[in-house]
């Protein structure tokens, strides 16, 4: 099936416009996973026959790899991701306002590095618009994360009630929250990475949770922090410090990146974010600091670049628990999770571990 997607759909999808291809992706997969009979044969083929279950935040993954932010911004293909076979699905960014994000074009695709560079600036109907969504989607099985960003509009000192008012619309629907303080499309985003601004969003956040869980009579929603691959290591360590003193639950890392490889290329020129295979070992440092900094202590979800079962089982032995993947969705298509599940599977066994667990952080040991 990848081989089929690598030599008919890849070069079909790589002669439209990536913004459009990846709409009408989406839609087909909301098509096709909107019928029973069709879910069903996505799983036939697409869900990985293996399990690598994994417990982490309180709730069960049939295996370690899910979707990542920003693929499914508007909560439309909920059913599909369960159906291709992923362990959860990060919806979002989602913002307390409704926007359009930034004028096109501003996604865009460098086939042969297998990168890809956006600038879409949070394009999402507000988190008002996504609780209808969710709520008309039903409940679904496997755990489902909502990517909270900051509406442009709203200053930078207000942004933690921005973030508080979309955590407390999507509580009831939502497993698990990542504040993203780390797109580098919304001007000052990353600014909110430090010091008092994102102690009062995170303090605003933890706060709106409890009341939350307190309003439903159920548990408060695990919180993580995604963060920028372009921090300096004391901006880290200040930021995972925070994480630990306040108790938040993981780090996303990472986030996409400023930086761009030497090759030039037009696609490197344009402005944005930079993922894909030139993120990967940028992640996957940041991934191995944050380990060693925390002593496995808080939960890493590692993200960037994640072509492979070979770029997976990189990132869980240098400490990330979970992972996720966009750009290789886009360039592998979707028998990507099935073969990273076989994948890691064979090289979990081959390393003599018995469980993905005891994987986690192992290169580093
Ligand atoms: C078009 C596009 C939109 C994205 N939107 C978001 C977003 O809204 N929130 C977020 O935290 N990350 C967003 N990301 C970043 C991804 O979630 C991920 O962290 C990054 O792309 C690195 O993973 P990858 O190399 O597998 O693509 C976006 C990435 C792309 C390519």
């Amino acid at each position: 099936m990848g081989r089929l997607f690598r030599w008919f759909s890849r070069p079909l999808l790589a002669l439209q416009d990536s913004e459009k291809a990846h709409s009408r992706s989406l839609l087909l997969l909301r098509l096709a996973s909107s019928n029973p009979l069709f879910r069903g044969m996505l799983r036939l083929i697409y869900k990985p026959k293996k399990q690598l279950q994994t417990s982490c935040f309180g709730l069960q993954f049939s295996h370690p790899f899910g979707l990542a932010a920003g693929m499914d911004k508007r909560a439309e293909a909920l059913r599909g991701w369960e159906s291709v076979g992923l362990a959860f699905a990060e919806i979002g960014g989602v913002t307390m306002l409704e926007q359009e994000g930034n004028p096109k074009p501003r996604m865009f695709r460098h086939g042969r590095d297998r990168a890809l560079v956006n600038r879409m600036g949070f394009n999402n109907p507000g988190s008002e618009k996504i609780v209808q969504r969710l709520h008309k989607a039903g409940s679904q099985s496997i755990p489902i994360w909502a990517n909270l960003g900051k509406s442009k509009r709203t200053p930078l000192d207000e942004a933690k009630d921005d973030y508080a008012t979309s955590l407390t619309r999507l509580w009831p629907f939502i497993d698990l929250f990542v504040i993203n303080v780390s797109s580098p499309n919304t001007p000052g985003l990353r600014e909110l990475q430090h010091g008092d601004h994102l102690k009062g969003i995170l303090t605003e956040c933890q706060q709106a949770n409890r009341l939350c869980s307190e309003q439903n009579n159920a548990s408060e929603k695990p919180l993580l922090i995604k963060v920028a691959p372009d921090l300096t290591t004391e901006e880290l360590n200040s930021i995972l410090d925070m994480a630990m003193s306040c108790g938040i639950d993981g780090i996303v890392a990472t986030n996409t990146t400023l930086q761009r490889p030497n090759e030039i290329h037009k696609v490197y020129n344009e402005q944005g974010g930079c993922s894909g295979v030139p993120l990967r070992q940028q992640s996957t440092e940041m991934i191995r600091h944050i380990y060693a900094y925390t002593n496995g202590t808080l939960p890493i979800v590692g993200v960037g670049g994640i072509m492979n079962a070979d770029d997976a089982y990189e990132k869980i032995t240098a400490g990330a628990t979970l992972i996720q993947a966009y750009a290789g969705f886009v360039f592998e298509g979707p028998g990507l999770t099935k073969a990273i599940v076989h994948g890691l599977h064979k090289r979990m066994k081959a390393s003599g571990f018995s469980s993905i667990s005891e994987a986690i952080g192992s290169a580093n040991k």
